[in-house]
C-alpha cells in the first residue's frame, strides 16, 4: 500500500537557532494513527506546519498521496491542502455562525451545494456526537469541549485523506479533555483517514495509536508501537516518559 504521507529527511531551522527539525522521517498508511509527542519546543508543531507547507522546510521530502508538497505551485498546494484536515489547540470557530454553519463553510467554499454541504456537515457532527438543537447554537453557547468537537467535525466533513492534530485537548479542562479524547479514539479506530496527532496524552496514545514517535530537539529519539516504546525505551527521554506513565 502506498503511504498517504511520507516524510523523508526533513530539516528546518529558524534563523541561526538550533535546528527545529533534523532528519525526520515519517510514514503513514491509510487508516493509520500516529501520535507524535515530546517536550515543549522539540519541533512537533513545526513538523505539522511543514506538512501543509504553512512553513517551508529547508530540505527533505514531504509526499502527500504521491505529490511532493515542497515542490508544488501555490494552486497545486491548495488542492493538496483540501485533502488534509487540521485541528488546532483552539477551535477557531467563526463566532457569528452556528456550529452547523461553521462545519458547512469549507464544504461550500470548495463548491458543494447548500443541501449537500448541510447533509455532510450533519453527518460529520454526528460522528463527533453532536446532533439535535445543539448544532444550531453559536460557539459562545457551547462548552469548550463541544467547540472542539465542532472543529473536529469541520476538519472531518470534507473527508480528508489525512488529518493533522496539534494538541487538540491542550486548552480544555480535564473533564472536557476526556470527552474530546473519546471522540478522537473512535475516529482513530474507524474509517480510512490517516492521522498524525500531536498530543501529550500518553494513555490515549496507548489506546489509539498504531505508532508512537518521540521527538527531542528536532530528532526522533524513539518510535514504535506505543506499548513497546514504553516497555523498552532506548533514550533517556523515553525512559522519563515511561516512568511518568507508571505502567
Ligand atoms: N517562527 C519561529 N521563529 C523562530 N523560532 C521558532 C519559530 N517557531 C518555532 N520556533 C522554535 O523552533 C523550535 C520548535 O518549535 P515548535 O513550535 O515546533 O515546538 P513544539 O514541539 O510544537 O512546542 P510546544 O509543545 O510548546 O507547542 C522551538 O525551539 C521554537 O522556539
Ligand atoms: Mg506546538
Amino acid at each position: 500500500m502506498s503511504p498517504v504521507l511520507l516524510v523523508e529527511n526533513l530539516a528546518k531551522s529558524y534563523g541561526k537557532n538550533q535546528a527545529a527539525l533534523s532528519g525526520v522521517d515519517l510514514r503513514v498508511l491509510r487508516g493509520e494513527t500516529i501520535v507524535v509527542t515530546g517536550p515543549s519546543g522539540c519541533g512537533k508543531s513545526t513538523l505539522l506546519r511543514c506538512i501543509v507547507r504553512l512553513i517551508s522546510p529547508d530540505s527533505g521530502k514531504i509526499i502527500v498521496t504521491g505529490e511532493d508538497v515542497t515542490t508544488l505551485s501555490y494552486s497545486q498546494l491548495l488542492d493538496v491542502r483540501r485533502r488534509i484536515g487540521f485541528v488546532f489547540q483552539n477551535s477557531n470557530l467563526i463566532q457569528r455562525l452556528t456550529a452547523l454553519e461553521n462545519v458547512c463553510l469549507p464544504l461550500l467554499a470548495s463548491g458543494a451545494s447548500r443541501d449537500d454541504a448541510e447533509q455532510r456537515a450533519r453527518r460529520a457532527l454526528e460522528r463527533v456526537g453532536l446532533a439535535g438543537s445543539v448544532i444550531h447554537r453559536k460557539p459562545h453557547h457551547l462548552s469548550g469541549g463541544e467547540c472542539q468537537r465542532v472543529a473536529i467535525a469541520r476538519a472531518l466533513a470534507p473527508e480528508p485523506v489525512l488529518m493533522l492534530w496539534d494538541e487538540p485537548t491542550a486548552s480544555l479542562d480535564p473533564i472536557l479533555v476526556e470527552e474530546v479524547l473519546d471522540v478522537m479514539e473512535s475516529l482513530a479506530k474507524t474509517g480510512d483517514t490517516a492521522m498524525v496527532i500531536v498530543t501529550h496524552e500518553m494513555k490515549f496514545a496507548l489506546k489509539a495509536a498504531d505508532w508512537l514517535i518521540l521527538l527531542d530537539k528536532g530528532r526522533i529519539v524513539e518510535q514504535g508501537e506505543p506499548v513497546k516504546v514504553f516497555d523498552c525505551p532506548e533514550s533517556e527521554l523515553g525512559r522519563k516518559y515511561s516512568r511518568l506513565l507508571d505502567l
